[in-house]
C-alpha cells in the first residue's frame, strides 16, 4: 500500500484511493468545496514528494485558468494514491470562513478522467 505523508504524519492508503479522500479519511480537515469535480481549487496541496507525472485535463484546465496555480499546485481530487507521495494541504476547514468542507467526493474521479502528461516546462 502507498504511504502518504502529510503535515508530519505518515499513513498506509488503499491503493487508486483519491489523494483527498485518503487526506480526509485520515483526520484531516481538507476541503472540497465543489464536491470533488475540479472546480473549485479548494483541494489543492503543494507536492514535496511524489507528484504525479500525469494530470486530468479537468485538473490542468483548472490550474491553467486560475491565477498563480499551475506548477505550484495540484487538485487533491484529481489524483490517486498509486505510489508514495508527500503533500502540503494549503486550506484548511478550521481556518476557511465556512462550516461545510463541501460535500464528500466520490471514490472514483469526477468528472471522468482524461489522463494527460504533466507539462513539464512549470
Ligand atoms: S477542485 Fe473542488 S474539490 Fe477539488
Amino acid at each position: 500500500m502507498p504511504l502518504l505523508k502529510v503535515e508530519g504524519q505518515v499513513f498506509e492508503v488503499e491503493d487508486g484511493k483519491r489523494l483527498i479522500l485518503a487526506l480526509e479519511d485520515s483526520g484531516l480537515d481538507v476541503m472540497h468545496r465543489c464536491g470533488g469535480f475540479a472546480k473549485c481549487t479548494t483541494c489543492r496541496v503543494k507536492f514535496i514528494e511524489g507528484e504525479p507525472t500525469r494530470m486530468t485535463q479537468a485538473e490542468f484546465d483548472r490550474l491553467k485558468n486560475t491565477p498563480d496555480l499551475l506548477g505550484q499546485t495540484r487538485l487533491a481530487c484529481q489524483i490517486v494514491c498509486d505510489h508514495d507521495m508527500e503533500v502540503e494541504p494549503v486550506i484548511h476547514l478550521s481556518n476557511a470562513d465556512v462550516k461545510s468542507p463541501g460535500a464528500r467526493p466520490e471514490k472514483q474521479i469526477t468528472p471522468k478522467p482524461v489522463w494527460i502528461d504533466r507539462p513539464i516546462d512549470l
